[in-house]
């Protein structure tokens, strides 16, 4: 116990003594994580994200970067990009990539103001003492994922860019790893070997975020964490939970990540979503 402790009551009939001056040393980085925005002109979908961000944008001051990843747009169509540009704002320094719904060259020219030509829309940036690697899973045409050899080459050389100190955190939109659900896990991240080469020949990549399967979850890939974020839009069944598909119960949902002495830990919210 503490010699120098408060005692904090938190609403559950719990006094935890605390020492404020135990953790104050310490720099934390947090990440703020949002995924499959699927914005469609619906005012449903819309009002969805608003939430979020706005829960998000009201605590820009204690959060360091947000990561957007994929499935930005409902069926890629150029005027769901536009929907987003007016939407998708924050003060926050954003990383975005594409998932399965969205259309490279349509995100791209929308979200970005470049032409893809079919490359992978791949982004680093440090942020905050770390690296932050954004990158394009998405296969043309397909619901499933893959990150081809010339994006691997790429991440590689980002990282061996940095001192080998400098704490890496990879984000993309397919799980490299089986959820447990059926319906998304045969459309996951598929040929993982050279992500887990990767990672595997890289000890300062702490952690990789993903989305996609539009639920909550933490496991891990190749040793280091992997977080999903939770659907904005919406949130998928896990089996015993419902034999549809999409569970309509559910709000949505958003990641705070933060990190410190090495640890990566991940908290979830549910927003509130506004009628009107
Ligand atoms: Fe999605």
């Amino acid at each position: 116990m503490a010699a120098n402790s408060g005692n904090t009551d938190y609403g559950v009939g719990v006094q935890t003594d605390i020492d404020p001056g135990s953790q104050a040393d310490t720099a934390v980085l947090t990440i703020a994580h949002i995924s499959d925005l699927h914005f469609n002109g619906t005012e449903h979908n819309n009002r969805r994200v608003r939430a979020v961000l706005d829960y998000i944008n009201e605590r820009s001051s204690g959060i360091d970067v947000l990561l957007v990843t994929g499935d930005i747009a409902d069926s890629g169509h150029p005027s769901q990009y536009e929907e987003a540009t007016k939407t998708l704002w924050s003060p926050l320094p954003m990383l975005i990539c594409p998932g399965n719904h969205d259309a490279r060259d349509e995100f791209g020219f929308g979200l970005l103001g470049k032409h893809s030509h079919d490359d992978p829309l791949n982004r680093a940036q440090l942020i905050a003492g770390a690296l932050f690697i954004s990158v394009d899973s998405s296969v043309r045409g397909q619901p499933y994922g893959h990150l081809s050899d010339h994006t691997l080459a790429w991440m590689e050389a980002q990282i061996d860019a940095q001192p080998t100190t400098t704490p890496v955190f990879l984000s993309f939109h397919h799980p490299p790893v089986r959820l447990r659900m059926p319906f998304m896990d045969h459309i996951r991240m598929a040929d993982n070997e050279g992500l887990e080469q990767l990672v595997a020949n890289h000890p300062n990549i702490a952690a990789m975020f993903c989305g996609h399967a539009h639920t909550g979850a933490v496991t891990t890939f190749a040793g280091r964490p992997l977080c999903l974020a939770p659907g904005v839009a919406s949130t998928l069944n896990l089996p015993f939970e419902g034999t549809e598909v999409i569970n309509p119960t559910q709000p949505p949902g958003l990641a705070f990540h933060t990190y410190a002495d090495g640890r990566l830990i991940s908290h979830f919210r549910s927003v509130v979503v506004p009628q009107s």
